[in-house]
């Protein structure tokens, strides 16, 4: 395996490299807005596999094209996981923002081979254990105590305290942690402030506490296991390491929460805003079910990820792609490629979208299992409770997050009639 250094930076970009003139920046408004139109724009102009400029003009391809992102995940010996073979390393500066997403870290997201299959297999039996039904009973007791806490004012910000707070306890509870303990609660606040730190947060230092307390819960458990994803990944005979089980176990949690938090928040907007389901949600003839599989084809949470390196020189979409190229996965682009969908119209009643990603690295199989069973219940439950749920601003006035990345609200005001319980 090469290692981060690359070649070295001369200022002009050797030939095929994405950094040439016609590179689009990724980023501006634009794309949290429309993203589907402009993916289309973009794949008309430059093809399946486009030039792109990552913050601070660092080059990239993004995959748009629903056949290249499945070439570029089944193929791991060619597109590969390890960010160190990166050949733009020496023009990445400190401080730059992606560094926490594409900074190597010693964890299954970045191993690659045997050594990925070893630890991803403790991930995916670890999962296996969870019992959805158990897991839909805990979900429900959640949103209900959430639900409690705003029911009797009539209006709510659901991004913040709903959306969000459901699939941190959930995924905490399905790895050992007490429910509604303060040390539990303390270290939701800290995945959100590490995750999505807001105005005055301290992301390093909450992150470094996140670190400390799963620390903490891994040697508790080694002391006392239990029927959970840490005992579980604690007893697999493949035999981690206390510390591959943290670096892991916080993995696990990171991917868990922003997506399936966006996928509720996503799915309820569509709930809230299109006249197909808004007249009768519950008695309509678009299901909740329906709604969630819409949103993973047209809106979905990962919108885009970082990434793939080249493990040598090839060809991709007519490109020539140099070792050490950074891919982005466009996930969202794929999934509304006009090649698979001719005629524009979007959103099968199948699961063939690529949200999940695919191949050796994707999300690993239980986990869309447990993320469905989390977001069906989380958005059911709110409507069971708040019937008359409507929009509290007009729709027009929802903006999307500032990122390319994880597509979501920046917030989610509702208002129904207060509720007493
Ligand atoms: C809507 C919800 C979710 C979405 C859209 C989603 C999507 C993704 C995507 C796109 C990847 C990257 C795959 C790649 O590199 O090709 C991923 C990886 C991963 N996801 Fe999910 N995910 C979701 C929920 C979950 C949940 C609930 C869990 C765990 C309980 C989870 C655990 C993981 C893990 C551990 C990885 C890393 C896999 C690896 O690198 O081997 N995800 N997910």
């Amino acid at each position: 395996m090469s290692d981060s250094t690359g070649s070295p930076s001369t200022g002009t970009p050797p030939p095929g490299c994405p950094a040439h003139a016609s590179a689009v920046p990724l980023g501006g408004l634009e794309y949290q807005q429309t993203p589907s139109q402009l993916y289309r724009t973009m794949r008309r102009e430059h093809g399946a596999v486009a030039p792109v400029l990552l913050d601070g003009d660092i080059p990239a391809w993004l995959v748009l094209g629903y056949p290249e992102v499945s070439f570029v995940t089944s193929h791991d010996e060619l597109f590969a996981r390890d960010s160190r073979r990166w050949n733009q390393w020496p023009n990445i500066p400190e401080d730059w923002p992606l560094l926490p997403f594409v900074g190597y870290q010693p964890s299954v997201l970045f191993t690659e081979g045997q050594e990925h299959q070893r630890r991803a297999g403790v991930i995916t039996q670890a999962l296996e254990g969870v019992d959805q039904f158990e897991l839909a009973r805990e979900c429900q007791s959640i949103a209900e105590q959430l639900i409690t806490s705003f029911a009797g004012s009539g209006q709510a910000e659901l991004m913040s305290a709903y959306a969000h707070a459901l699939p941190a306890r959930a995924v905490l509870w399905m790895c050992g942690m007490p429910q509604g303990s303060a040390d539990t609660e303390q270290l939701v606040d800290d995945l959100r402030i590490s995750l999505d730190a807001g105005e005055g947060d301290d992301p390093v230092a909450a992150y470094m506490r996140v670190g400390e307390r799963i620390m903490q819960l891994v040697k508790e458990k080694r002391e006392r296991p239990g029927p959970d994803v840490t005992s579980r990944m604690l007893l697999d005979p493949a035999g981690l390491s206390d510390e591959e089980i943290v670096q892991d176990l916080i993995s696990v949690i990171a991917a868990a929460q922003q997506p399936t938090a966006n996928w509720i928040c996503n799915t309820l907007r569509l709930l809230l805003t299109d006249e197909r389901f808004a007249i009768n949600v519950s008695g309509g003839r678009v299901s909740v079910g329906d709604a969630l599989n819409e949103v993973l084809w047209l809106d979905t949470p990962t919108q885009n990820f970082i990434g793939r390196w080249a493990a040598r020189d090839t060809q991709l979409g007519g490109r020539l792609i140099r070792e050490g190229d950074c891919l982005v996965l466009g996930l969202a682009a794929a999934n509304t490629d006009p090649q698979i969908w001719p005629d524009a119209h979007v959103g099968a009643e199948n699961s063939a979208h690529l949200s999940f990603s695919n191949g050796e690295h994707r999300c690993p199989y239980p986990a869309p299992l447990l993320a469905d069973v989390m977001a069906r219940t989380a958005v059911e439950t709110l409507l069971e409770r708040l019937p008359d749920l409507v929009l509290g601003i007009e729709m027009a006035e929802l903006t999307w997050r500032p990122s390319i990345w994880m597509r979501g609200l920046t917030s989610l005001p509702v208002q129904f009639t207060p509720a007493s319980r």
